[in-house]
């Protein structure tokens, strides 16, 4: 038996919404096709964007996105994308295409506009200036009467944008300019200084972070440049097998359906570990653990572009977003914004397109699945399970309340299995399941194998509630409630 014991925390932390964040960058075909097509083209869009993906986006309340990259942010010249005469480019990191920047900072605006979530915008750190950054932010944020602001103006924008969030450089470690732990903590302090107050808008400034298990990093970043940041960002990816050769995206048996659960766990300790090395130095969680890409990275599909990082998305990465937002959520004491890596076309998408077809991947489903966390409360959720032979435990669980509202998302890693809650009188329950195989996906031919439906295999009790998970199946239940025991 499976039992799950819900209960109030004193003082609990909200789940941030922007733990819901997505990513897009200059990378395949994200952008270029799977968001933006231009105002000329056939397929129905606004101002350039596709409506059936802003829609899509929309549905979710997708709440924070990142831009324009990764690996790209830190070769991007934000003035080669404003204005009528854009620059054209090679995109070095992915597949060396031509980069014409007819999607620079105004689409990008006018995109989350659309979708109504606030632009995240990375800034290049590693090939970039001091000036370029804070001209980019002046252009963006400010209102006085400057030569930068008079180019927004003539671009067709008098009111400020207001950008909020600012990424200074990406994977700074690595392909952001190979620096050392020291080196970037003074670059960092540098190029934060210039990240200027415009208005009330005081950007929130997030410091490159580590990547996987570098906690060297970590304790280097929060001892010497801790004090000007509002948040450090943590990048890892799943990857089933190893670098070379990561493993097909629906092509797997269970021992790598469950290796892949293993790696996605893994997680968790990374945030533990690198929390707990934050906790040292800032006792009152002020600067927030982020944790801006993630997601499964698989291989490419057969026939496609390496260098765009196509892979079709299944059941698996579906079992996955839901072991990983269930534990961001019961993290989101320090963790307060987290972008799965990427949102169109681009590893675990939650949308895929091709020309004018689109179609909503399981992984988009969880996203539905989880909304109710968002900027809820953090309940606790205590978990009692067998475990499963990789060392997990065969249930993934998290909890929230907001305005009276019970939000209980359960991940069932195998078979069919029941499941006692506890702790909750429930009432006015509305429940959806997402549950296939491992190996299932949703193609442009058959775009509802695997969707969410309404699930009633489940009974009140005195205390609580009795399931019935089917296997390989994600709930979400959601109550109304009243707590006498509380
Ligand atoms: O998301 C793909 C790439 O992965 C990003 O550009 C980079 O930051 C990371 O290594």
């Amino acid at each position: 038996m499976n039992k799950i014991t819900i209960g109030q925390i004193q003082n609990a932390p909200i789940i941030d919404k922007n733990i819901y964040g997505h990513f897009s960058e200059h990378l395949g075909h994200c952008i270029y096709g799977g968001i933006f097509v231009g105002k000329d083209s056939p397929i129905p869009n606004v101002n350039g964007m596709r409506t059936d993906v802003v829609e899509a986006m929309k549905r979710l309340k997708v709440p924070v996105l990142r831009w324009p990259g990764g690996c790209f942010a830190d070769e991007y010249h934000w003035r080669d994308g404003v204005g009528k005469e854009r620059r054209r480019m090679v995109n070095t990191n992915w597949g060396g295409t031509v980069e014409d920047n007819s999607f620079g900072t105004h689409e990008f605006m006018e995109l989350c506009r659309q979708v109504g979530c606030a632009p995240y915008v990375n800034i290049n750190v590693g090939s970039g200036t001091v000036r370029e950054m804070a001209e980019w932010v002046e252009y963006m944020n400010s209102d006085g009467d400057s030569t930068t602001v008079r180019e927004r103006w003539a671009n067709g924008r008098k009111a400020p944008f207001d950008v909020k969030y600012w990424g200074i450089g990406n994977e700074n470690w690595g392909g952001g300019g190979n620096m050392r732990p020291e080196y970037y903590a003074d670059v960092y302090r540098q190029f934060q200084t210039y990240c200027r107050t415009y208005g009330d808008n005081v950007p929130y400034k997030i410091a490159c972070g580590p990547d996987t298990a570098n906690y060297e990093w970590t304790e280097v970043l929060m001892r010497n440049a801790g004090n000007y940041m509002d948040a450090l960002t943590l990048h890892y990816y799943t990857i089933t097998k190893e670098w070379a050769d990561k493993g097909s995206a629906t092509d797997f048996d269970d021992a790598l359906y469950f290796e892949t659960l293993r790696k996605a766990n893994y997680m968790d300790e990374l945030i533990t570990k690198h929390s707990a090395i934050m906790d040292r130095y800032d006792p009152t969680r002020r600067v927030a653990l982020l944790v801006d890409e993630w997601g499964c990275w698989h291989n490419v599909e057969p026939g496609t572009n390496p260098g765009f990082l196509y892979q079709q998305n299944a059941m698996r990465d579906a079992m996955v977003a839901a072991l990983s937002l269930n534990i961001f959520n019961r993290h989101s004491a320090r963790v307060r914004m987290t972008n799965i890596a990427q949102v169109v076309n681009v590893l675990q998408s939650i949308i895929l397109t091709d020309d004018e077809k689109m179609v909503l991947t399981p992984t988009y489903h969880v996203f539905d699945l989880f909304k109710g966390h968002m900027d809820a409360e953090l309940m606790q959720c205590m978990l009692e399970c067998p475990k499963l032979e990789n060392g997990m435990e065969r249930l993934s669980v998290s909890a929230s309340q907001k305005n009276g509202v019970i939000t209980l998302t359960i991940a069932n890693f195998t078979d069919e299995t029941a499941v006692q809650v506890e702790g909750i009188h429930a009432r006015r329950i509305s429940a959806r399941v997402l549950s296939a195989t491992p190996q299932a996906y949703n193609s442009f031919d058959a775009p509802n194998r695997v969707s969410p439906e309404v699930f009633n295999r489940f009974e009140t009790t005195e205390s609580g509630i009795n399931l019935t998970m089917p296997a390989c199946s994600i709930v979400s239940l959601s109550f109304d409630v009243n707590h006498p025991d509380i």
